[in-house]
């Protein structure tokens, strides 16, 4: 009984990537429906109902926790919970055309899901299913708001690293869920781009190499979306860029986290991690293409064909390259390390900026620091008139002069562009860490 069941949930899941990946009238949606509706008609059968729900990041059928389900459907749990669905009920009755509904209405955008969702369901006519929403507690709106979005980011964080396990374990690797799991983060793009920006600028994670993997990710994606590259060409990024430390991963950790000087041949170790990378994807080109074996390969060549590994014919890189070589520094230098010194983002600003013609692709890299801004969203700053701010939104036209909220003395709490208000500057960076941290909460 148990495995009807699970082939019913596997069966519906798979009809959800089918038509997030290919649309409703692709034969690979319409087949996996026919297959997850055959399942649903066995169970149901036999019993008048099938329950499941989202108990934290497990699936559970009655008080049965599906473990092993719920580490193949990760990704789709994960986006469930973002649409504050814990539970669904599958009624005996129900109809192919129903189970096809309800599945293009469970793809549609997260903001569709805030009213009365069972309303919205008989609305289109299914009646056979019934689905529960988590209760938002309105006076922790926002904190649990942040909260949702830092699960996410954890989640996608998880997502990233067995994505990476599979790899290094040589095991196969599911194309339709990495895609799925990386449209599902780009989408909080669109809606809570800022809040995603500020965690994965913001939240560090010490040592953790496949931490950095993912912030890289999400900072190509979201810079080749706004490049306006589209979003088939965005994920292939994502991806890669997910990807391209991945030969670190084989050096040892002495030498990754060695505080002084590497030796010579130390450093020619470290040099290696790209081909070693491209190396081990290059075992993924099937699945995955070419790109992930490109940016490996890539991503420490510089814009004037210097950089590692050295090659016989230079050439100019693959754009992607280009594009995870500025996000993979950026993260390097933003991120806080035991081996570094934490740099605020003006010294970031400054020491890309020197590089920029002979690292980075000048036009490429002014593009870059146009979007993310001089001083990144969730910035504690220090104005000119004593007050303390954080950053909240960036001015493409003047990156040093992005949009603030004043939160600090309380009498002048207010939201400033500063491009409209001529009278204020950004005096310095407070370190969220230091001084800056008890500012943070009154955001
Ligand atoms: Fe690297
Ligand atoms: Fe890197």
């Amino acid at each position: 009984m148990l495995n009807n069941i699970e082939a019913a949930f596997k069966g519906f899941f798979a009809c959800l990537q089918a038509l997030k990946m290919y649309g409703s009238a692709h034969p690979m949606f319409l087949k996996s429906l026919d297959r997850s509706f055959e399942a649903f008609t066995e169970v149901l059968s036999l019993r008048q109902e099938m329950v499941i729900g989202i108990v934290g990041e497990e699936l559970a059928f009655e008080k049965e926790i599906l473990f092993d389900l719920a580490k193949f459907l990760r990704s789709v749990i994960l986006y469930l919970k973002e649409r504050n669905i814990e539970r669904i009920a599958f009624y005996r009755g129900l109809n192919k055309d129903e189970l096809s509904r309800f599945v293009s209405f469970i793809a549609g955008p997260k903001e569709y899901f805030k009213g009365d969702l069972q309303d919205a369901l008989s609305q289109i006519g299914v009646e056979h299913i019934i689905i529960g929403k988590l209760k938002v507690d309105s006076q922790q709106g926002r904190d649990s708001f942040t909260l949702a979005q830092a699960e996410l980011y954890d989640s996608s964080a998880d997502v990233v690293g067995q994505a990476l396990d599979r790899v290094l374990n040589s095991e196969k690797i599911d194309h339709q869920g990495l895609e799925f799991s990386l449209s599902s983060i780009m989408e909080n793009f669109s809606s809570q781009r800022q809040e995603m920006l500020k965690l994965a600028t913001l939240k560090r994670y010490d040592t953790e190499t496949y931490m950095h993997m993912l912030n890289v990710s999400i900072f190509s994606m979201y810079f080749s979306s706004r490049l306006g590259f589209d979003q088939k060409d965005i994920l292939s990024i994502g991806i890669a860029a997910m990807y391209h430390d991945i030969g670190k991963l084989f050096i040892s950790r002495r030498i990754l986290h060695k505080p002084g000087q590497l030796t010579d041949q130390e450093f020619g170790r470290m040099k290696s991690h790209t081909l070693l990378g491209a190396e081990i994807m290059l075992k993924y080109v099937h699945t995955l293409g070419i790109l992930p074996v490109v940016v490996c390969f890539e991503h420490h060549l510089k814009y004037d064909s210097s950089g590692y590994p050295r090659s016989i014919f230079p050439r100019k890189q693959h754009i992607a390259s280009l594009i995870v070589s500025i996000c993979d520094v950026y993260d390097a230098l933003s991120q806080r390390r035991g081996y570094k010194q934490d740099y605020s983002p003006d010294v970031v600003y400054g020491i890309m900026n020197r590089d920029k013609g002979s690292a980075f692709d000048p036009e490429l890299l002014d593009k870059f620091f146009g979007i993310m801004g001089f001083w990144p969203v969730g910035s504690v700053v220090a104005l000119s008139d004593g007050s303390i701010a954080l950053v909240r939104g960036q001015n493409e036209a003047d990156i040093r002069r992005p949009k603030i909220e004043i939160v600090f003395p309380a009498d002048k709490k207010r939201t400033v562009d500063l491009v409209q208000d001529g009278s204020l500057n950004i005096e310095r960076y407070l370190n969220p860490w230091k001084e800056g941290k008890d500012y943070l909460k009154l955001g």
